[in-house]
């Protein structure tokens, strides 16, 4: 129960220390990045896996996980492959501003601290793309600094355990000062871990599980009646939808025309499919014409392509047009059985698939 009689405000942290590891250590995940009971994980792999898991789900992750670590099995080696490469491995996981600065940490990594990650908090928030929660985690789950890394899981039952109620995000400074009371000296990793875990299998966003929660008996939240109602949101925005044409244009030989975006921006540096620019009005015909990478005569495929940023929503309609001779057009060609490998991020992705159920 919430200790009011002693004036702490929630749980006794001994307490839900002893019992959340306990927890852990017989129902942890099986995660590729996580290191056997009571081994330390290699830094590099840590590091990875927490970028790669903001904003992703684990089951997404794992695969670009494994598939990172194969090809480059050492920070230095991800350090010295070419960037385009980088951002092809991540196509699918969006947010490429974080592969382009997985790319930039791994080479600050190689070259100023010797192929070895900080070990601190303070050293790790030094480094490209590692902000206060990333830097937490790693130092705690890498290097058993006693750090409280605060993601949405860690919000979710921090705000149930304390029984929060002022509503997201005006309570996020809240949660992780209460949070970091929480923190244990001996294996603070290993809690952080627990917290995430717990918050992915039993205190989940809707119908939490509060009868197989090992902090059943400590919730401020289950106590009071209001697990399922924290944390409290406080309304959003409706997004916007922005919109565009995309211009499929293939050549003779059924080669398909790509380019490159430039490296700052929305999917900057990422493979794309040309297209007029994407505004809250459709382009008229006129407009969209003179966009168009070449002079031919397009056609306007039925349907939408849809897709959702974490900005605004997207639709976008697809014109074909196809070259009758080899003309020289900005961009680079790529055959459809090679778009595979040409590295589109997932709009794009779903913009071929379009046009090649339409005939191609
Ligand atoms: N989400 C972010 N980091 C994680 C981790 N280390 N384990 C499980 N889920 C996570
Ligand atoms: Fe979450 Fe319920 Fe456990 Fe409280 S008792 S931490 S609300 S699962």
């Amino acid at each position: 129960m919430p200790r009011a009689d002693d004036g702490l405000p929630g749980p006794a942290p001994d307490e839900v220390q002893a019992r959340l590891l306990a927890w852990y250590d017989r129902h942890r995940r099986r995660l590729p990045w996580r290191a056997p009971p009571g081994e330390r994980p290699d830094p590099y792999a840590v590091w990875l896996s927490e970028i790669m898991l903001q904003q992703t789900t684990v089951q997404a992750v794992k695969p670009y996980f494994e598939r990172f670590l194969r090809r480059w099995p050492r920070v230095t080696d991800l350090a010295a492959a070419p960037q385009e490469e980088v951002l092809g491995a991540w196509a699918g996981l969006g947010y490429y501003a974080r592969a382009r600065n997985l790319h930039a940490c791994a080479r600050a990594v190689a070259e100023r601290h010797g192929g070895r990650f900080p070990d601190t908090e303070e050293g790790l928030r030094a480094l490209p793309g590692i902000g206060p929660y990333t830097a937490a985690a790693i130092a705690a789950i890498a290097f058993d600094r006693p750090a409280s890394p605060v993601d949405g899981n860690i919000e979710r039952v921090t705000a149930r355990l304390f029984s929060v109620t002022e509503p997201l995000p005006g309570a996020k400074p809240k949660l992780k000062a209460l949070a970091a009371t929480l923190t244990p000296r001996r294996r603070p990793g290993d809690f952080a871990q627990a917290k995430m875990d717990l918050g992915a299998t039993v205190c989940l966003p809707r119908n939490p599980k509060c009868l197989l929660c090992p902090l059943e008996e400590l919730c401020g939240a289950r106590a009071a009646g209001l697990a399922e109602q924290l944390p409290r949101k406080a309304p959003k925005a409706e997004k916007p939808t922005r919109r565009g044409v995309a211009f499929w244009l293939t050549r003779p030989d059924g080669a398909v025309l790509l380019r490159r975006r430039p490296p700052k921006g929305l999917l900057g540096g990422m493979t794309e499919i040309p297209s007029t620019e994407w505004t809250a009005e459709a382009p008229g015909e006129a407009a969209a014409l003179c966009a168009a990478p070449a002079a031919a005569e397009w056609e306007a495929l039925a349907g939408l392509v849809r897709h959702t940023f974490t900005h605004f929503h997207l639709e976008l309609t697809v014109w074909r047009g196809r070259l009758r001779d080899w003309e020289a057009v900005d961009g680079f060609w790529v055959l459809p059985d090679r778009l595979g490998a040409a590295g589109l991020p997932s709009i794009m992705r779903k913009i071929a698939k379009h046009a090649l159920e339409a005939g191609g």
